[in-house]
């Protein structure tokens, strides 16, 4: 039966997709413009909007389970659809939901675990691919700007995140499971910055930024006051699972943890 995978288009679904496809999975991805969609040729596409459920009934139909998103990505507010999904998805068959949290539970969480469907969470620390957000300014500066430059993060690589959605898709055991998924090490700015440095083969500078610059960078892209809120606050004052290794990734898949080394060799061309 089908796998439906939400927010394909995004940095986890892409490889949620990518490696079901791998593995023989016949897969369909929901986007909201189908039209502007960089997904291959080959995978089944859907249009559909999870902020409005009566567009997914096509989505949902032949499909034993998806990976979901949690957050309408208009404005990164939580979904407040989820009773409407959960029937949608019910009557259409589904037997599992995993979902990915947006960095705090969620009300489509809830709705999801009181529908009667089976559910897993993942509840991944800060995603690798954030370091892309210096992209630009590492390209034609040399100079990574963030906030914080004290912040310590047990990031993790979105191949990984991934990588259990797809063992609590395809296999049984994982019902009403919260997973909290880090990598294998706490990273501090410098050794992030070391890191693309030697992965790129640049000098990198570090230049920190005012909360206030930094909310404003949320704010320009597209963030609503409630998502600018919450991400500042992660960063100003990390919950202890931040900074926090855990062996989640292990425990599932059966293999380590990803390294940000590897992330930054895998994507160093994105920086030079
Ligand atoms: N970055 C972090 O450190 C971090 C840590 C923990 C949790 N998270 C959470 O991870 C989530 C983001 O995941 P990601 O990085 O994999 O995604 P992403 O790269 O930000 O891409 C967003 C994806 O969601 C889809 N989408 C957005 N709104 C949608 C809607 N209303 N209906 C259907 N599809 C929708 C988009 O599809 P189309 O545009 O093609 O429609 C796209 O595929 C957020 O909830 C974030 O809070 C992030």
């Amino acid at each position: 039966m089908t796998i439906l995978v939400t927010g394909a288009t995004g940095n986890v679904g892409g490889h949620v997709l990518r490696q079901l496809r791998e593995r023989g999975v016949p897969v369909r991805a929901l986007t909201r413009n189908p039209a502007a969609a960089k997904l291959p040729d080959d995978v089944e596409v859907v249009a559909g909007d999870l902020a409005a459920p009566e567009t997914l009934d096509a989505a949902f139909e032949g499909v034993s389970a998806a990976y979901l998103i949690t957050f309408d990505g208009s404005d990164g507010s939580a979904l407040t659809t989820g009773p409407e999904i959960a029937k949608r998805a019910l009557a259409a068959g589904v037997r599992h939901v995993t979902m990915l949290w947006s960095g705090q539970p969620g009300p489509l969480e809830a709705d999801i675990a009181a529908s009667g469907l089976s559910w897993t969470t993942l509840q991944p620390v800060e995603f690798m691919s954030n370091t892309l957000l210096w992209a630009d300014s590492i390209r034609t500066e040399g100079v990574a700007r963030d906030p914080f430059a004290g912040l310590r993060s047990a990031m993790v690589h979105e191949a990984d995140i991934a990588a259990v959605a797809v063992e609590t898709l395809l296999n049984p055991g994982h019902n009403g499971r919260e997973y909290v998924l880090s990598g294998l090490e706490v990273l501090t700015v410098p050794d992030k910055i070391a890191q693309l440095s030697a992965a790129t083969g640049r000098d990198i500078r570090f230049v920190e930024l005012t909360e206030e610059q930094a909310r404003a960078r949320l704010r320009d892209m597209g963030a609503s006051p409630e998502a600018v809120d919450h991400v500042i606050g992660w960063y100003a004052d990390p919950p202890v699972e931040g900074y926090t290794v855990v062996d989640t990734v292990e425990r599932v898949t059966g293999r380590p943890a990803r390294t940000f080394a590897q992330w930054a060799r895998e994507n160093a061309d994105a920086f030079r």
